[in-house]
């Protein structure tokens, strides 16, 4: 790749930033996930700093187990709409389920963002982890995990079908002659596929973008080969430099097969991150944040994604229990994870659990050294950029403010917008119409 590689930026929304029990920090606003001024402010600050989006993520089902800021949030879309007059350059992306939706409904959706934001949101596609989300659903039975990932292959072909009902400039709206748009660019789906039976034309003309990004979030092989075929971006975590340009090298080698260059899909690694003056502040900051969450939270936050198992139920320091399959048909790819590195790291449940709660951030340190250890991980083509997770309720300001102009004055991220659109922010090109001969 050329040496114009630019790295990318954007920050996920976290309850009030931190772990689990963040909301309990002396700096925390503890009404974060419902809290549209806090919101508002986050978004604002992320636009000041010129990153390319906010990331809103999302699930379908809670009980009293679930993460606290988990049990009262907004709703993504709606949430992302109210951003849109509130902001002008930044990339709006929502999580949507391609499981518990319907193409139709989340084509308008996403169509209607795309115009509201003239231009700036992304669709972050999921097949929905939890089982309990059935029974929010009207359904019997959580799809399971394969059967999700062929119904989200199928449901991405009809909406992106559906985004190009219309060519640009169908709508001639001419008062003289009574033409309110042009026939021939006009396009009608009549999709009949395995799962969906669409027709089309989709309500709303062409967007900004062509169409919304596609965002995917989901890395076992089933979720790579999705991302491979549909998406512009990935959403994805590890924990080591090595398996994070492992994962870059296979999906990158993956979009060949579908006529794609590897600059066509940008891999984003989910990171926590901690700004101090020096070790012994970052070490305290995290103290502090971590002493938050007990032994039984930690357990609770691990058992949501093994479709909430009571790890109550076993010795607290014995070896990490062999629960054989469990977490196959949920978070697949994080609980293999999970397994994998207890057994090889030999560690006991108290120690798997805590650092699930708790993570250490994965970059840490002044500002200068958070900006090496991003810029080691874009170099070596672990990433090409990355989600930011304030590691604690002041980190993200923090962030902005030291971090930022650390990596533009490294000419590695830019200082302006290069134009209004999250596509032009990402540097993706415009898609073609699929009902248009070339
Ligand atoms: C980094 C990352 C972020 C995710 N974010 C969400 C989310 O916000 N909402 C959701 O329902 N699922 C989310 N998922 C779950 C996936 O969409 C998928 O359903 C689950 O991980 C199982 O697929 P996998 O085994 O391919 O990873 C996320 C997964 C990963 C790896």
């Amino acid at each position: 790749m050329s040496e114009q590689r630019q790295l990318r930026l954007g920050t996920i929304l976290h309850g009030a930033s931190g772990n689990m029990s963040a909301w309990r920090h002396p700096a925390a606003i503890a009404d974060a996930s419902i809290n549209f001024e806090f919101v508002k402010s986050t978004a604002q600050k992320a636009e000041e700093g010129k990153l390319d989006f906010l990331f809103v993520a999302d699930s379908l089902y809670i009980n009293e187990k679930s993460i606290p800021h988990f049990l009262n949030r907004f709703e993504p879309l709606t949430l992302l709409s109210a951003l849109a007059s509130l902001t002008t350059h930044l990339g709006l992306v929502g999580t949507l389920s391609t499981s518990y939706s319907e193409p139709f409904t989340v084509a308008r959706q996403f169509a209607s963002l795309d115009h509201l934001s003239h231009g700036r949101a992304g669709w972050n596609v999921v097949t929905s982890p939890l089982e309990g989300s059935a029974k929010n659903f009207s359904r019997d039975k959580h799809p399971e995990h394969a059967l999700r990932y062929r119904i989200a292959d199928e449901y991405l072909d009809v909406v992106k079908g559906l985004w190009d009902s219309w060519e640009e400039d169908a709508f001639i709206r001419d008062k003289a002659s009574g033409k309110f748009f042009d026939a021939n660019k006009l396009h009608t789906l009549n999709h009949h596929g395995d799962f969906f039976k669409v027709a089309g034309p989709l309500n709303i003309s062409r967007t900004p973008q062509d169409r919304p990004i596609i965002f995917q979030a989901g890395a076992s092989d089933d979720g790579k080969k999705l991302a491979a075929r549909h998406a512009d971006a990935i959403f994805t975590h590890h924990e080591t430099l090595e398996e994070a340009q492992y994962f870059y090298r296979d999906v990158k080698s993956q979009l060949a097969a579908h006529g794609r260059r590897a600059e066509e899909l940008h891999i984003f690694q989910g990171v926590s991150v901690i700004v101090g003056t020096d070790a012994q502040d970052v070490e305290n900051q995290y103290q502090t944040t971590a002493a938050l969450v007990s032994v039984e939270d930690a357990l609770n936050y691990l058992g949501r994604y093994f479709e909430h198992h009571d790890f109550s139920q076993y010795e607290l320091d014995a070896p990490f229990p062999d629960i054989s399959d469990l977490g196959q048909n949920s978070f697949r790819s994080t609980t293999d994870e999970i397994k994998r590195n207890a057994r090889e790291r030999n560690l006991t449940l108290r120690q798997v659990a805590l650092e699930s709660a708790t993570p250490r951030p994965r970059f840490s340190g002044t500002a200068q050294q958070v900006a090496d250890g991003l810029q080691a991980w874009f170099e070596s083509f672990a990433a090409d950029g990355f989600i930011i997770q304030g590691g604690t309720p002041d980190t993200f300001p923090r962030f902005v403010d030291e971090v930022v102009p650390v990596l533009q004055a490294r000419g590695l991220f830019r200082k302006e917008y290069p134009g209004t659109t999250l596509r032009e922010s990402l540097g993706l090109s415009a898609p073609v119409n699929q009902f248009i001969q070339q």
